[in-house]
């Protein structure tokens, strides 16, 4: 294996894999239904990556340093059989640990065989616990209760410590921070509250939509007293906090307001075969063309790591001193899969 480290001396350690471009919710803050309505056309299958495509360019990440994966879409559990990519990966030398960030809604059916295909572990995105906020958030006429339904039933089977991501915007969904945490207190499950980020062009962000990590913690200080945690691993994207009083861990992931891009090792790749070194990137490099122009595993390993030797990104740090952000064009939240 050949490490490789970026300008600011990072590894690539994380590879997040979108699977999909389609998504059975159009939260506002992603895919908002005015751009994403009926006459959307989403990317035909050819042009999606193929499980034996990402199969192939995962193992060259994992032999530039990449031992964590993560799935993600869009809706990664639209995209069908998505156990058996899972069943691939889990297999690859060097892959430590396979995670899924999803929206929960059509998880129940698929937790025993994405368990026995190989997840490690789970993320659940849910903004809000009652049906009113929910509905708003994710702009769907669905029931929250199912997502709930789904997470203990993965409790039960497998995911024992699920981490619930919630992105908050000001107003919107302020209330349900408490909500969430006084559900959630007294399993093993950890709720992060997200600030709500300029990723992409077309979610017109917004500052004053932004509840920062101060404000966050404000309102939970409120109710719970907090004391804070160590981070767990260098380079962990929450910040970590548990209660004084009775068990339970809550995350802030304070991309906005204290950026975290100094130990960033994360690296993605969009669903049709992009690879992108960070978030708020313009554009991708394409790795799918080499691939079906059939370039040896040596030459495209040598594309990913020249790509990833020159990276100097650090978006979320220079944010404020960037002219006219929302102009460039950006690459969307739903490509990328956070
Ligand atoms: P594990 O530690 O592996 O459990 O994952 P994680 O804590 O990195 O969690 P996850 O991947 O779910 O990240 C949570 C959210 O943080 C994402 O959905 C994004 O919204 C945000 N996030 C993750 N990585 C980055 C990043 O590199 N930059 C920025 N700005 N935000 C990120
Ligand atoms: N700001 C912060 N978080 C976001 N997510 C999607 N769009 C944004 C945004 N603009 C979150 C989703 C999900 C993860 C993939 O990223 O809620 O948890
Ligand atoms: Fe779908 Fe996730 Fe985007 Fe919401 S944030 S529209 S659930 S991909
Ligand atoms: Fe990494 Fe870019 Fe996020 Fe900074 S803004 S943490 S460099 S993905």
């Amino acid at each position: 294996m050949k490490k490789i480290t970026d300008k600011f001396n990072r590894p690539m350690r994380d590879l997040r894999i979108s699977v999909t471009d389609r998504c059975n919710f159009r939260c506002t803050y992603c895919m908002p239904k005015e751009v994403y309505g009926k006459a959307y056309r989403f990317l035909p299958r050819e042009e999606l990556l193929s499980f034996d495509e990402i199969e192939r360019i995962t193992k060259l990440f994992a032999n530039l340093g990449v031992s964590k994966l993560r799935i993600t879409g869009g809706e990664p559990l639209v995209r069908k059989n998505i156990e058996n990519l899972i069943s691939k990966l889990s297999k690859i030398n060097g892959i430590t640990d396979i995670a899924m960030t999803t929206n929960g809604y059509l998880l129940k059916e698929k937790i025993n065989i994405l368990k026995s295909s190989g997840l490690n572990r789970l993320t659940v995105s849910l903004d809000a616990i009652d049906n009113a906020t929910f509905q708003k958030m994710s702009d769907q006429k669905f029931d929250v209760n199912k997502v709930l339904d789904a997470i203990d039933y993965a409790n039960k089977n497998g995911f024992k410590q699920i981490k619930i991501n919630s992105v908050v915007k000001k107003e919107t969904n302020e209330h349900a921070i408490i909500d969430l945490i006084t559900y959630f207190k007294d399993t093993e499950n950890i709720v992060r509250f997200i600030e709500y980020m300029d990723v992409g062009n077309i979610n017109g962000w917004n500052k004053e939509e932004v509840l920062s990590m101060k404000d966050i913690i404000n309102i939970i200080e409120n109710k719970f007293e907090l004391s804070k945690l160590e981070p767990n691993y260098i380079g962990e994207v929450a910040n970590r906090y548990r209660f004084k009083n009775g068990k339970g861990e809550i995350g802030i992931i304070s991309s906005v307001s204290k950026p975290f891009c100094h130990s960033c090792t994360r690296s993605r790749i969009t669903m049709d075969g992009k690879f992108v070194t960070c978030l708020f990137a313009n554009e991708g490099l394409d790795l799918r063309k080499p691939i079906r122009d059939d370039l040896t595993d040596a030459e495209i390993s040598k594309i990913i790591s020249d790509a990833w030797t020159i990276r100097d990104d650090r978006y979320s740090e220079i944010r404020n001193n960037l002219n006219n952000t929302s102009k460039k064009k950006k690459i969307e939240m739903f490509q990328l899969g956070g």
